[in-house]
């Protein structure tokens, strides 16, 4: 039975959300109130009777700990929505934080979710029935370039071409955006756990040691880096001998990691040439004069802006807060609705009205 939103049956919208539902984190802005919840993408379920256990930081400490009932897991995979249900559970979770009660007194939240611009219209779908099964009144979804350059106080609306690169934890995107759309724009499913996983083989390969997820992403955010360091470092790493499986510990040098990563963080800077390759003249012109912004946490790497500096040829910058912007650009189109909802409806988004 197709049902009405909250507003359409006359009743106020509660206050609106935004949420930036990342592979790797999660974001929550409350309008009116900023990024409230920073936490994780994952859910803990017991599997006997369905109910959520934990969710974010919580949920994150039980992965490889929990026993076969219980599993924790990432709902998210290479940016999609790969099961549907926990990813609903999270939301519904996520809103119960935000809002309180709230809920019964004002009605069900406008609520706007920032997905990557290559998903599938399945996978818009999944999205936006996960939120309105989580109460959601009325649910939006924007592109995650889109809202990071609204979030980097980017001149979206203008028509002047801005280059957004986006690389989070299960995609990198790449997307040059003016007159508030998304002009071109290409997406890799290669992000930072990919980066992980190459650490995780290399150890393995190189030191016949094996290393868990999270001493991976410690060592790539440590040691890793996309252009030579000067001088170059080294780090010691704990990990499980494959031989004996008994503890051992191993040095580690900054430039054999950084061979390690060049596969993934290759297709990542090609992405970006072949985008502006893509890209007509006249926005080609603005980019070159602005220079292009990187964002999402892989922006964080070692070298990357350099590395992407020398391969493009145009001048490279680290938006602000890079783990946020998506997030608080999806935040500020909710709290100027009227004003910037152009940027969404009919172009990179669609809104759902049930
Ligand atoms: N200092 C750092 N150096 C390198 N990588 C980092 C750093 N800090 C965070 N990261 C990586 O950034 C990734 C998470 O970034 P982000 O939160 O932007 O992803 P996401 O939005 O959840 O994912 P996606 O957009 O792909 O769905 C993780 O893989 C993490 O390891
Ligand atoms: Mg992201």
């Amino acid at each position: 039975m197709r049902r009405l939103s909250a507003s359409r049956r006359g009743r106020p919208l509660s206050r609106g959300i935004a949420v930036d539902l990342g592979t790797a984190n999660t974001l929550v802005y409350g309008q009116g109130r900023g990024v409230l919840l920073n936490e994780p993408t994952v859910i803990a379920v017991n599997h006997h009777n369905g109910e959520v256990l934990a969710m974010g930081h919580e949920a994150y400490a039980m992965i490889g700990r929990t026993p076969g009932h219980i599993v924790a897991e990432r709902p998210l995979r290479g940016g999609a929505v790969t099961d549907f249900d926990a990813t609903a559970k999270l939301l519904k979770l996520l809103f119960q934080r935000v809002q309180g009660g709230r809920t019964v007194r004002w009605g069900k939240p406008r609520v706007i979710i920032c997905v990557p611009s290559a998903v599938t219209n399945v996978e818009r779908r999944a999205v936006e029935e996960a939120a309105t099964e989580a109460g959601a009144g009325e649910v939006h979804l924007m592109e995650e370039p889109m809202a990071a350059a609204i979030g980097a106080g980017l001149p979206v609306q203008e028509p002047f071409g801005s280059m957004v690169v986006d690389i989070g934890g299960g995609t990198s995107e790449v997307a040059i955006v003016a007159l508030g759309g998304v002009v071109v724009s290409r997406a890799v499913r290669v992000g930072g756990f990919d980066l992980d996983a190459a650490v995780q083989r290399y150890v393995r390969d190189a030191y016949a040691l094996a290393i868990g997820e999270r001493t991976a992403e410690e060592l790539k955010i440590t040691l890793g880096s996309a252009v030579p360091l000067q001088p170059e470092q080294e780090a010691d790493i704990r990990g499980r001998e494959l031989a004996t499986g008994l503890p051992r510990h191993v040095t580690v040098g900054s430039a054999e990691l950084r061979a390690a990563l060049d596969d993934q963080v290759g297709q990542i800077v090609r992405a970006v040439v072949e985008t502006l390759g893509e890209c007509p003249p006249e926005l080609t012109q603005d980019i070159i004069d602005e220079g292009l912004w990187l964002t999402g946490g892989g922006a964080l790497l070692h070298g990357l802006a350099e590395r992407v500096a020398q391969e493009t040829h145009v001048t490279v910058n680290v938006i602000d807060k890079p783990l946020e912007a998506v997030a608080i650009g999806a935040g500020s189109v909710l709290d100027s609705f009227r004003d910037l909802q152009k940027v969404f409806q009919g172009t990179s988004t669609s809104a759902m009205h049930r």
